[in-house]
């Protein structure tokens, strides 16, 4: 089969990896892809993962047998509804199902109907309204979201209630996010240790993968900006069997009814974000697809034919297909540009010092360019994402640092402590 990847992160190139490893697969294009697609698959830089009309036209130049939009813009603007309805199937959620992601008012009030566990909220579509309700809200820290898409970046949270005004007014008032800040939730703050679980679901059925944990500030410490994320942890230490059987029954299944209850059945990665409170476990978003960095510690982990899944998902014959993963732990080490995620320089060579040849390292590509003579050259902020694989969590944290040690280009930096919280809480359990 002739697939095509749409996007160009370590999530596609984690994707792209594992569906070439399917024997279905014949040939593998991806739009735009990257330096690290392009060793195993033909890239095509010349058109955005965002011009669905170029896409849905080269695919069918191409023949393209089956396609998968990995990112959240080409969904939420119906890549799907577009493609399908050229004759070529797709992996991923329809332009209503993509909501669930694509606005934040959307899925706050799905969960409220639907009794699905999460922080209590209240949205609002006009600024003075917002601001009256600051006013009488009197529990600090509480955060704010844009209602919109903002790479991850239109969650505030505001320590006081001045802050929470100044947000709220550079929200609705200055457009500090474009349009995807016309509307905004205010919601209570949660605390616990977050934990992020992908799903398969083809509208009905639901199959959690192995749950994973990021780290999306920018620095050691969880200090710093909000990123994209900096790295990963899979399996999540926290997330214990009767979590997992907790969140089956109150989240999983629930928001998969709810869905298809609404009219909009989810066909694809379902990502849920959760949040395990003492209360227990709530939902701090979702998204419409897999996750990046999540991705990258997540399918090298499946044992099971990545498109056979793709294909059961797109056939509605998830439940009779079975699953299996290694048991085995994954480390992900993002390798950024110094600046990121504000201003960074892009251009300069990698020097990847044989990181990519050790036993049990992956080393996905996420902002990087192949020039004409072969050299690889960084273009975006997150440059690289650095897997490994091992017996124990804690090897396979050794194993991605002593590999992302070995890659130098200029001003790169990373986070020192992927992973870290997640040993302490483990070698506090074994005590
Ligand atoms: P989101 O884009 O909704 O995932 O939010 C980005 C990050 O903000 C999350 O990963 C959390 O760390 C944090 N966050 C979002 N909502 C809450 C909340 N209600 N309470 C505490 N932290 C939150
Ligand atoms: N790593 C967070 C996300 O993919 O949304």
């Amino acid at each position: 089969m002739t697939v095509l990847v749409i996007g160009s992160g370590g999530r596609e190139h984690a994707i792209a990896a594992a569906l070439a490893k399917s024997p279905q697969t014949t040939k593998i294009y991806a739009i735009p892809g990257n330096g690290g697609i392009a060793q195993f698959a033909e890239c095509v830089p010349g058109i955005k993962a965002t011009e669905l009309e170029k896409i849905r036209d080269f695919a069918a130049a191409n023949r393209v047998d089956f396609a998968v939009p990995a990112a959240d813009d080409p969904l939420c603007l119906g890549a799907v509804d577009l493609l399908e309805a050229a004759g070529i199937p797709c992996f991923g959620p329809d332009k209503a199902a993509a909501r669930i992601e694509g606005s934040k008012v959307f899925s706050k009030n799905l969960m409220r109907k639907y009794n699905i566990p999460t922080a209590r909220y209240e949205s609002f579509q006009d600024a003075a309204a917002a601001l009256a309700y600051l006013d009488t809200y009197d529990t600090f820290p509480v955060v704010i979201k844009a209602d919109g898409l903002a790479l991850g970046k239109g969650v505030i949270i505001a320590p006081d209630r001045g802050e929470a005004r100044r947000a709220v007014r550079e929200l609705m008032e200055e457009g500090k996010f474009g349009a995807s800040g016309s509307s905004i939730v205010i919601e209570e703050f949660l605390t616990g240790p977050e934990v992020t679980v992908l799903s398969f679901t083809d509208g009905t059925s639901v199959v959690p993968m192995v749950a994973s944990t990021d780290h999306k500030r920018a620095l050691d410490g969880d200090r710093g900006l909000n990123t994209g994320g900096m790295g990963t942890i899979a399996p999540s230490p926290y997330y214990t069997p009767e979590i997992a059987a907790r969140c089956m029954e109150e989240i999983f299944r629930p928001t998969v009814r709810a869905m298809a209850q609404e009219g909009t059945p989810f066909r694809g990665c379902l990502y849920f974000g959760l949040m395990l409170t003492p209360d227990g476990p709530k939902v701090i978003e979702y998204n419409c697809r897999f996750g990046d960095p999540e991705t990258q510690v997540v399918l090298p982990l499946l044992e099971t034919d990545l498109l056979e899944i793709f294909r059961a998902v797109r056939e509605g014959r998830l439940a009779e297909t079975p699953i299996r993963w290694k048991d085995a732990h994954a480390c992900c080490v993002v390798l950024a540009s110094g600046g990121y995620p504000e201003k960074y320089e892009t251009g300069f060579p990698i020097d990847f010092g044989g990181a990519d040849g050790l036993a049990g390292v992956r080393v996905y590509h996420a902002g990087t360019k192949q020039l004409a003579e072969g050299t690889i050259v960084t273009a975006g902020g997150r440059v690289l994402g650095v897997t490994a694989l091992s017996g124990t969590l804690a090897g396979a944290v050794a194993a991605a640092y002593a590999a992302a040690d070995r890659i130098t280009f200029p001003k790169a930096y990373c986070r020192r402590d992927i992973g870290r919280q997640a040993l302490e809480y483990l070698k506090k359990e074994e005590n």
